[in-house]
C-alpha cells in the first residue's frame, strides 16, 4: 500500500513515540515492586511520547496547531491541527499491561481527516485517511459483518476513581448483558475504536472521553466501512464527550441501548 505524504509523517512520528514508549514499559515492570511505584517514570514516558510526536509533526508540518493530552497546545494556521494522545491506556502501561498506544489524528477545517494508531507491543499500526480506506500493518481493514447481537463482542469504558457517571453505565450494561456474546474493557479508547475497525469487536460504546482518546479512532472506523457518532446519533463527538461506533446494524443497535438506557449526562468527564 503506498502511503500519502501526510501518513508518512503521522507514521513516522507513531512509531518514534511507541519506540519510546516500548523500551520505557520494559522497565516499568521492574520499578512495580520498589516502594516509589512506577507513577512517577510513567508520567515522565507519557511527557518524552508527546514531545517527540510534538517535534517530529512540527518539523514536517510547522504551521499546523497541536493538541496534546499532556498539555502541548499550539494554535497554528486556524486550518489544520494535530490531536494527540501520546500514550492511551496509562492505567494499562503502569500496571505492566501491554494494551496501550500512541493516537494521533489531523483535523482540517474541524473534520476529522486523517488518524494514526500504534501499539508498539504488539507491533500494530492503524492508519486511515479520508477517501483512501484504513490498514493496519498493511492489511486493509473491514469493520464485522455481524448483525445478531447474541454473535457479537462489544467493547466499552468503565468509569474510575473520579470519572464517569456509574448509575448510567450500570444501566447500559445491564440490557446488554444477556444479548450479547460478550462485553471487554480493555482500557485504551484508541485501540478499542481500531479494534472496531478491524472487526474484531462488533461495535464500541464510551461516554467521557476526550478528543485525544477519539480522534484517531473515528477516522479509522469511519475509513473501514463504518458507522461512528455521539450517543445522540450526532457528530458532536468532542462536544458531547461520547461515542458510539460499530457496523451499521450494531452501531444502531447500541444507540437504541444508550437512549433506552436513560439520559446521557451532556459535557466533558468531571
Ligand atoms: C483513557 C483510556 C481509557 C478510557 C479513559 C481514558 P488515558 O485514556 O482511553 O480507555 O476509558 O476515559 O482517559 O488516560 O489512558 O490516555
Ligand atoms: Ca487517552
Ligand atoms: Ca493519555
Amino acid at each position: 500500500m503506498a502511503r500519502s505524504a501526510l501518513l508518512n509523517v503521522m507514521v513516522a512520528a507513531a512509531e518514534k513515540a511507541g519506540r519510546s514508549l516500548a523500551r520505557d514499559f520494559g522497565e516499568v515492570e521492574n520499578l512495580q515492586v520498589s516502594r516509589k511505584g512506577p507513577a512517577d517514570f510513567v508520567s515522565k514516558a507519557d511527557m518524552r511520547a508527546e514531545e517527540i510526536v510534538y517535534r517530529e509533526l512540527s518539523k514536517a508540518r510547522p504551521s499546523y496547531g497541536f493538541l496534546g493530552e499532556e498539555g502541548t497546545s499550539e494554535q497554528g494556521d486556524g486550518h489544520h491541527r494535530w490531536i494527540v494522545d501520546p500514550l492511551d491506556g496509562t492505567t494499562n502501561f503502569l500496571h505492566g499491561v501491554p494494551i496501550f498506544a500512541v493516537s494521533i489524528a489531523l483535523e482540517r477545517q474541524g473534520e476529522l481527516v486523517a488518524g494514526v494508531v500504534y501499539n508498539p507491543v504488539m507491533d500494530e499500526l492503524y492508519v486511515a485517511e479520508k477517501g483512501n480506506g484504513a490498514f493496519m500493518n498493511d492489511r486493509r481493514l473491514r469493520v464485522s459483518a455481524r448483525s445478531d447481537l447474541a454473535d457479537c463482542l462489544i467493547g466499552t469504558g468503565l468509569p474510575f476513581m473520579g470519572h464517569g457517571n456509574q448509575v448510567r453505565t450500570l444501566s447500559e450494561l445491564q440490557q446488554l448483558f444477556g444479548r450479547v456474546a460478550g462485553i471487554r474493557r480493555p482500557g485504551a479508547a484508541a485501540l478499542d475504536l481500531a479494534w472496531t475497525a478491524a472487526g474484531r469487536y462488533d461495535g464500541f460504546w464510551e461516554h467521557d472521553l476526550k478528543p485525544w482518546d477519539m480522534a484517531a479512532g473515528i477516522v479509522l472506523v469511519r475509513e473501514a466501512g463504518g458507522f461512528v457518532t455521539d450517543a445522540s446519533g450526532g457528530t458532536k463527538y468532542f462536544e458531547s464527550a461520547s461515542i458510539v461506533a460499530g457496523n451499521e446494524s450494531v452501531h444502531r443497535s447500541l444507540l437504541k441501548m444508550v437512549a433506552d438506557a436513560g439520559p446521557a449526562k451532556v459535557g466533558p468527564r468531571s
